[in-house]
């Protein structure tokens, strides 16, 4: 079950069963569903199967992707379809959607670029799809244009800006912490959260080590873009929450036994959070009642500290910034 701006949406049974699933496409019919965004019946399918990525993918690819998922185990699972708001259940949109927002061009590699800038290019752009989450979209949710990877609300998370901007983006992160952070190891930023702690356990953290070192080659060298758009409060609010879940998560049972990335990471996300936001009544006092370690790795700020910047009703988070 996905949430999207707008509706719900469940994703279907991919194993090769051939009534319930995609056992009876072949590669062709794969290989348009997943580049193109149509099903074998001819009807569209929603962006939300990120087509509007894997347009960018290689036959070769396509092709290895498409022998891996024909091996699995088939799986009997019916399909309940799309619960979307209304107008969004009409299919038929997609049409229009389709000629403003899709670009179904190939990769094309720069020859201005190094190999690995090329290939790091084409894994974030294409298969890995990472501008569906950071890049943000118009309100009918086509991508804006020259806005690639610089950062947007989703599913209550914030995705951040991943250029190399000083102030809103990766600037102070290196290419090493780049590659560091997707091969799934701690970094001095901390690790992944919410939906990126799955991008890395299920994606990069199982790629080969010069690809993670493309991807960081290519992140690293993009042009620094700002985007405030990061510290809006409803995004304040929800990374607030996350922070909760996170030292919830890791320090088990108030022994405050905090491995050091994770206490970043929680500070980062509690200073992201606080930038602009006075957390609610309820989340100041369990933030107050859990925040783990007696003093956060990057803000340098003790706990003690928070609580009083708490208890004084300044709102701020641990690096002080209000
Ligand atoms: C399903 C949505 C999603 C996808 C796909 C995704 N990300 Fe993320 N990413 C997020 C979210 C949400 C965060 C914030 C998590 C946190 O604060 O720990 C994040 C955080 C990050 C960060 C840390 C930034 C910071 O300031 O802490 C990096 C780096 C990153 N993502 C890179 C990538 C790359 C590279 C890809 C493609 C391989 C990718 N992401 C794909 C949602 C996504």
């Amino acid at each position: 079950m996905l949430k999207t701006a707008f509706g719900e949406m469940t994703s279907p049974n991919i194993t090769p069963d051939p009534g319930t699933g995609i056992g009876g496409w072949s590669r062709d019919a794969f290989a348009r569903a997943v580049r193109e965004g149509i099903a074998p019946d001819g009807s569209n399918l929603y962006p939300t199967m990120s087509f509007t990525s894997y347009a960018k993918m290689s036959d070769a690819d396509i092709d290895a992707l498409y022998a891996y998922i024909m091996s699995l185990s088939p799986v009997r699972a019916e399909f309940e379809p799309a619960a979307l708001d209304f107008p969004w259940n009409q299919r038929i949109l997609l049409n229009g959607w389709r000629k403003l927002f899709f670009d179904n061009a190939e990769f094309e590699p720069d020859p201005g670029r190094s190999d690995a800038v090329n290939r790091g290019a084409y894994l974030v752009e294409g298969p890995a799809h990472c501008g569906e989450c950071h890049s943000p979209r118009n309100a009918l949710g086509g991508f804006e244009p020259g806005k690639a990877l610089t950062g947007a609300a989703i599913e209550g998370y914030w995705a951040p800006n991943l250029t190399p901007d000083p102030s809103t983006g990766l600037g102070s992160w290196s290419e090493e912490d780049l590659y560091a952070y997707l091969s799934g190891r701690d970094t001095p930023h901390g690790g992944a959260f919410g939906p990126m702690h799955d991008v890395v356990a299920e994606g990069t953290s199982h790629l080969d080590d010069p690809d993670l070192r493309a991807m960081a080659a290519y992140l690293h060298q993009l042009a620094p873009q700002r985007n405030p758009d990061g510290r809006a409060l409803e995004h304040a609010e929800a990374t607030a929450s996350v922070a909760i879940a996170t030292v919830h998560r890791f320090c088990r049972g108030g022994a405050f036994r905090c491995r050091r990335g994770r206490a970043a990471t929680a500070a980062r996300i509690l200073r992201q959070g606080g930038v602009r936001c006075r957390p609610r009544p309820e989340l100041s006092r369990r933030l107050r009642g859990s925040w783990p370690c007696p003093r956060s790795a990057r803000s340098g700020r003790t706990a003690r500290g928070w609580r009083s910047a708490s208890a004084a009703g300044s709102g701020s988070a641990p690096s002080g910034r209000s």
